[in-house]
């Protein structure tokens, strides 16, 4: 017996060693890629004005935003770091595109960006990807999008407002699902009191058809960024620190629902919009999370190990169907120290589709002239009722 649990022992030993091997992050290269050549530059757009990079044009959700590129009259350059995934997308949408790694690659980066007006950055977990994407705009003159929900990137980007004001660039991050609709609602409420105190978000991403409801693999993957850091809320103005989401059990329609708190973007970004001192969001719970993924996803070489998991065994994102059937429902509500409250619903498609029309809904906005320089947020930009242009949008007070 003892002989079959040390094999077992040993065993399960070696598949965690492989799986964390496997699963290491691939070394930054110690020297930079050659500089591009001129030839390549050479086919880049030359006047800049309404030019728009999409980078990570082939993962799931950039595949979506360059499909749907020339519905807003937007004809993109793509861009990622793997040719043999780019050059067919852009063959198949007829577009040019141009391959670029992002890591050791500044020199190259900023070349190239020279050339755009815009990039949509669409390449995560942001965790990762973000800075050296960043440091290029600021010396190239680009203006960024994003859509990381990581709330520590989008707080790095919040403390490099005044470089990117110099720089006379937007950064804007969160343009998706996570956080347009919300940042709008709750902007929305937030105007119907004076003085509001507290905002709560109630998040139901399966309003209709729970079928297929699947994330992609990169937003698994920045989950999995957000799991192994400490949660946080905004408390009387600042980030606060907490041992366990709260839960909620209440009943809905006379359906009992559990609500567990998240760590959405809107604490940092419906702060810098609407300056409301304390935010909470909750999302509709179908199960929960087991706290063994908790545990794993606390350490990085867990962290690794799942995102091998993911990247290998993970469906690339919803099933076709899913995004035409599913809704989602989001309510805010505000209230004040004199006891006032608002509240008012969101009816939205499915997070994907949103974001693949609202990043271009502000893609189109920039290259229109419609910015401001530094780290700005959807609603504080464009106003609450952006979210509306959204295809199957609607809004509702309550
Ligand atoms: N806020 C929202 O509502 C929202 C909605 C959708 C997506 N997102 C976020 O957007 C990101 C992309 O999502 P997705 O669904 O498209 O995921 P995905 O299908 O996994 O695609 C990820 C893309 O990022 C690229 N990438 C990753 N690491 C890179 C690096 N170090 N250098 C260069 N390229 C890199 C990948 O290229 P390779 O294949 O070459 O690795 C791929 O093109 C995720 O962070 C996700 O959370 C947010």
């Amino acid at each position: 017996m003892r002989y079959v649990l040390g094999v077992l022992a040993i065993a399960v030993l070696a598949v965690g060693i492989s799986l964390y091997w496997v699963g290491r992050p691939t070394p930054v290269p110690a020297t930079p890629p050659p500089p591009i050549p001129t030839s390549v530059l050479d086919q880049l757009p030359k006047e800049r004005k309404g030019q728009v990079l999409i980078y990570g044009a082939y993962g799931f959700t950039g595949k979506g935003i360059s499909q749907l590129a020339s519905e807003y009259g937007i004809t993109p350059v793509l861009a990622g770091r793997n040719e043999s995934k780019l050059k067919p997308l852009a063959d198949s949408l007829g577009y040019d595109y141009v391959v670029l790694p992002l890591d050791n690659n500044h020199d190259n980066l900023v070349k190239v960006l020279k050339h755009f007006e815009i990039v949509l950055h669409i390449a995560g977990p942001y965790t990762y990807t973000a800075k050296p994407m960043l440091d290029a705009v600021v010396e190239a003159g680009t203006h960024y999008v994003d859509l990381t929900g990581e709330n520590h990137v989008i707080q790095a980007e919040l403390d490099r407002d005044e470089e990117f004001k110099r720089a006379n660039i937007m950064v804007m991050p969160a343009v998706g699902y996570d956080v347009v609709p919300t940042d709008c609602l709750n902007m929305y409420v937030a105007d119907k009191i004076s003085q509001p105190t507290q905002l709560t978000v109630v998040l139901n991403g399966n309003y209709t058809a729970a079928e297929g409801a699947q994330a992609s693999r990169g937003t698994m993957k920045s989950g999995l960024e957000m799991l192994g850091r400490p949660l946080l809320k905004r408390e009387n103005g600042k980030m606060v620190a907490m041992a366990k989401p709260e839960l909620i059990h209440r009943k809905e329609n006379g359906q009992e629902q559990t609500l567990l708190q998240i760590p959405w973007a809107d604490m940092i970004t419906s702060y810098v919009s609407i300056g409301i001192p304390n935010i909470e969001v909750f999302q509709v719970q179908d199960g929960e999370l087991p706290t063994w993924l908790l545990r794993v996803a606390q350490s990085d070489a867990g962290r690794r190990v799942l995102g091998w998991l993911i990247d290998n065994f993970a469906p690339e994102g919803p099933p076709p169907g899913a995004q035409e059937n599913r809704q989602t429902r989001i309510v805010s509500t505000v209230s004040n120290e004199a006891g006032a409250t608002a509240s008012a619903a969101l009816i939205t498609p499915e997070g994907y589709l949103l974001t693949f029309h609202s990043t271009l809904i502000i893609a189109r906005r920039v290259i229109d002239g419609q910015w401001e320089p530094g780290f700005q947020t959807v609603a504080k930009v464009y106003g609450p009722d952006l979210v509306l242009e959204v295809p199957g949008v609607s809004r509702t007070d309550l």
